[in-house]
């Protein structure tokens, strides 16, 4: 007979895999604690977040990202990026914001063999680390153009309507000059993603007002409002906003 679910190790409102403390665990068999486990959000959260795990190469990419205060998008919005990427076939993309790899990598996973990612960072190191995850993972040098500069200096050079792609992550306070940079680069159908875009839970709580919150609040509303644009807010991650430009 299947036991039900002590108080304070699971409810409706509290997941069981947060509230399900060592000491109880003797108390039930796997295949309850399974179940316990199983029937909470939290978990199919977590299931879903872990789906696809991360190899080596994005792993190590994910490390040094972290070490340098690089700060990588979950493993689950690169992903999504992965999947945007492959779903357009896309052969030029735009990376406004390397850091040390992880997002590059997932984007050139999911592009087309011969696509070319043109990825942009302000810090030298960074991109040289990136450049190590790239070679790491076996990506052909060929296919990543590394612009090292300042995300609204470089922008303005970039061909307009040339690109499949654009995906932001670099200074909040930037994200709607980047937008704007964005809706010039794309060709019609083109799709435009920014992470953090719940900007560590900040997004939704309108009494916060630091400038990049507002900055990444106006952004959604931007995106939202553009009747160009075909929008999503995905709650994965940060938060990750994309958008297909119309045709
Ligand atoms: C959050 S990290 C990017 C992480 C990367 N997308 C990943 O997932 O691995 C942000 C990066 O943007 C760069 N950055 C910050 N401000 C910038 C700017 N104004 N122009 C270009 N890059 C900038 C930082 O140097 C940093 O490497």
């Amino acid at each position: 007979m299947r036991r039900p679910l002590r108080e304070g190790v699971g409810s409706a409102t509290t997941p069981a895999v947060t509230r399900f403390p060592d000491r109880y665990a003797a108390a039930f068999s796997s295949t309850e604690r399974r179940r316990a486990i199983a029937a909470s959000p939290q978990a199919s959260r977590e299931y879903a977040e872990s789906f696809l795990p991360e190899d080596e190469p994005l792993l190590a990419a994910r490390a040094r990202g972290e070490q340098v205060g690089a700060p990588p998008l979950a493993p689950i919005s690169g992903a999504t990026l992965c999947f945007l990427a492959a779903s357009i076939s896309a052969r030029h993309v735009v990376e406004i914001g390397t850091g040390a790899g992880v997002s590059g990598l997932w984007l050139i996973r999911g592009m087309a063999p011969d696509g070319v990612l043109t990825t942009i960072d302000v810090e030298p190191e960074h991109q040289r680390l990136a450049r190590r995850s790239f070679t790491e993972a076996g990506i052909p040098a060929n296919r990543i153009r590394l612009i090292t500069g300042a995300a609204l200096e470089v922008l303005p050079r970039l061909t307009d309507g040339a690109y499949d792609l654009v995906f932001g992550d670099a200074e909040k306070t930037e994200y709607g000059d980047y937008l704007t940079e964005a809706l010039r680069l794309l060709r019609p159908g083109g799709v435009v993603v920014f992470d953090n875009a719940l900007w560590h839970d900040r997004v939704a709580d309108t009494g916060n007002r630091d400038s990049a919150t507002v900055a990444v609040r106006a952004l959604g509303a931007a995106v939202r409002d553009d009747d160009r644009l075909v929008s999503v807010l995905l709650p994965i991650g940060d938060g990750l906003l994309a958008a297909v430009k119309r045709s």
